[in-house]
């Protein structure tokens, strides 16, 4: 029977010990973490992320800051602000939405958060620290998506060695943080992207697959291999004909249908991997917290 990865379910776990964990803290220091959210502009999917992540922000007991700012607000602007974020002492994570508008440098917005107060784990520094450390451990700031993804993994198998994993996409987000944290698994880790040759057959040797190239239904049940654990990143809107009526559906980058018939373990869309990378944003801002301490 193929294992259906519960992101949903996992999240509310997560989540409850987050809780637990806040709970302690504010009886020991009197204080709650704070997130300072960031929106530029009104990118319908950003404002969906933006309210999922301050609602259950908020649900754990952490305080939110949030500024939704003009779309056209200028790069000068948006740095001061961030300026002032980072001087805040009730504030211990912030989180700059992404994407932002053409007139902004992203990477110089994400390189100049206070790399202590980094929710995203976005920030050179601690990508490095993450690169460099050889372990996992309790005070780095991880990004969000990934560390979710490994989650997910774990929760089918602890331990990852000596598995091939393919990782389709290469952005700062997803793909090369997934890398890192693999790596550390002891995986054997290929990183797919747009110009990679043969990526069928490459596919079909991975033991772990993490689709994360936002084009719907791109990968194919013929390219998992037999009992291979599929975890899918993607969120697509996509129109589909059912019953001669056009409909509005989310899939991933995964053909689930057909995925689902090879693989061992495979998470949906939506429900999967979506309510991990908030949980693990709570995460992240509950560590900056302590680190802070
Ligand atoms: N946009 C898409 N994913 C993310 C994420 O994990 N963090 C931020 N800040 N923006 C995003």
């Amino acid at each position: 029977m193929t294992k259906i990865i519960n992101g949903k379910k996992l999240a509310i776990k997560l989540k409850e010990s987050i809780k637990n964990e806040i709970t302690n803290l504010k009886k020991k220091y009197k204080r709650s973490p704070g997130l300072a959210v960031v929106q530029v502009g009104n990118i319908a999917a950003s404002s969906i992320y933006v309210k999922a992540k301050t609602k259950s922000a908020r649900e754990v007991g952490i305080r939110i800051f949030d500024s939704h700012l003009k779309k056209n607000i200028s790069e000068k602007k948006l740095l001061n602000i961030i300026s002032k974020l980072n001087k805040n002492k009730k504030i211990d994570g912030i989180l700059v939405q992404l994407p932002l508008p053409k007139q902004i440098d992203e990477q110089k917005i994400l390189n100049y958060i206070n790399p202590e107060k980094d929710a995203d784990g976005f920030h050179p520094i601690n990508v490095g620290k993450l690169s460099i450390s050889n372990k996992i451990n309790n005070n780095l700031l991880i990004p969000c998506t990934p560390y979710g993804c490994l989650l997910m993994l774990k929760s089918v198998k602890e331990n990852l060695a000596g598995k091939n994993a393919i990782i389709l996409g290469r952005s700062n987000i997803v793909g090369k943080p997934m890398a890192q944290l693999l790596i550390k698994e002891s995986c054997t880790v290929t990183i797919a992207h747009s110009k990679t040759k043969n990526l069928p057959i490459i596919c079909q040797n991975a033991d772990i697959v993490i689709a994360a190239i936002g084009k719907p239904e791109k990968v194919k049940g013929k390219w998992i291999k037999k009992n291979a654990i599929v975890i899918d990143v993607g969120i697509n809107r996509i129109q589909k004909k059912i019953n001669n009526e056009i409909k509005n559906k989310i899939v991933g980058d995964v053909n689930y249908k057909e995925a689902q018939k090879k693989a061992r373990a495979i998470s949906p869309v939506p429900g999967g991997v979506g309510p991990m990378t908030i949980a693990c944003l709570l995460r992240n801002t509950t560590t900056a917290f302590k680190n802070s301490l």
